[in-house]
C-alpha cells in the first residue's frame, strides 16, 4: 500500500531528451530514454498527486493518470514547464535538456559539395530551465529538483551544480554501462540544499523515484 502523501498536490516532471534541429532532417540530440522521468510520473500518480509530465522525444506509453505534454526542443520544454509550474507544488527536471543548439537552422537540407570542407557547426547557449525556475519561483514554497549525470568527480561536481542552479534537490548519478541512459536501473545520491545527502543503491528507477518524492514531500 502506498501512502497518498502527495494528494492534493500538483507536480511537474520533465522527461526525455530535447532535440535541436539543424535542418529539416537532422538534429542534435542525446541518449536519454525518458525512463527515469516516467518512473517519477508514475510514482507521483500512485502517491496521489496531479501530475503534468513534459516529455521530450520519448517512445514510452503515457503513464496512466498523468497529463502528458509533448515537446521537441529546449525552448518548447521551457515554455511547457514554466506554464505548468505556475501552480505547481514541486517541479522535478529529469529531462536531459540540450545545453547548446545550432546557431542557424537551414530551411533546406544541408548538402555536401564535392571537394569542399564542411562548414563548422556554430552553437549557441540554450536557456537553463532548472536555474531559471529555481531563481524565479511562482510561489516561495515551491520545491525544485534537478538531475545531473556526471562521468567523473560525481559528488564534487554535483554539489557545485546544486549551488549554482539554486535548486532544493539534485539527484546525481554516474553515467555508466548499466546505469542511467536507457537502462531500467539507476544508482544515485540525492543532494539537498540543506546539506542532507541520501545515497540510493543500485535498483529500479521506480525505487529512486520514490526516494526523490520522499525528499520532496518532506519539504512541502
Ligand atoms: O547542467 P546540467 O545539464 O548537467 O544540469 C542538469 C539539470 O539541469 C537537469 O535537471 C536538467 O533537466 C536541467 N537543465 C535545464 N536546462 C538546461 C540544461 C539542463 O533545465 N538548459
Amino acid at each position: 500500500r502506498v501512502a497518498a502523501d502527495l494528494a492534493g498536490r500538483h507536480v511537474v516532471v520533465s522527461a526525455g531528451g530535447t532535440r535541436e534541429p539543424l535542418d529539416p532532417v537532422r538534429f542534435l540530440g542525446n541518449r536519454s530514454s525518458g525512463k527515469q522521468g516516467y518512473a517519477l510520473a508514475r510514482t507521483a500518480v500512485a502517491r496521489g498527486a496531479r501530475v503534468t509530465l513534459v516529455a521530450a522525444n520519448t517512445e514510452l506509453p503515457d503513464p496512466a493518470g498523468a497529463d502528458v505534454v509533448r515537446v521537441t526542443t529546449a525552448h518548447q520544454m521551457r515554455e511547457a514547464v514554466l506554464k505548468a509550474a505556475a501552480d505547481a507544488d514541486a517541479v522535478v527536471m529529469a529531462a536531459a535538456v540540450a545545453d547548446f543548439r545550432p546557431a542557424h537552422y537551414a530551411e533546406g537540407k544541408i548538402k555536401k559539395k564535392d571537394g569542399e570542407e564542411p562548414a563548422p557547426l556554430e552553437l549557441v547557449r540554450n536557456p537553463d530551465i532548472l536555474a531559471e525556475l529555481s531563481a524565479d519561483r511562482p510561489h516561495p514554497g515551491q520545491v525544485v529538483a534537478g538531475f545531473a549525470a556526471e562521468t567523473d568527480d560525481v559528488l564534487a561536481n554535483g554539489r557545485a551544480k546544486l549551488a549554482r542552479k539554486e535548486c532544493d534537490l539534485l539527484v546525481v548519478n554516474e553515467v555508466g554501462e548499466r546505469k542511467a541512459f536507457g537502462s531500467e536501473e539507476n544508482e544515485a545520491v540525492i543532494l539537498g540544499a540543506d546539506g542532507e545527502e541520501t545515497p540510493v543503491p543500485y535498483g529500479p528507477k521506480e525505487a529512486l523515484a520514490d526516494v526523490v518524492w520522499d525528499r520532496v514531500a518532506r519539504r512541502l
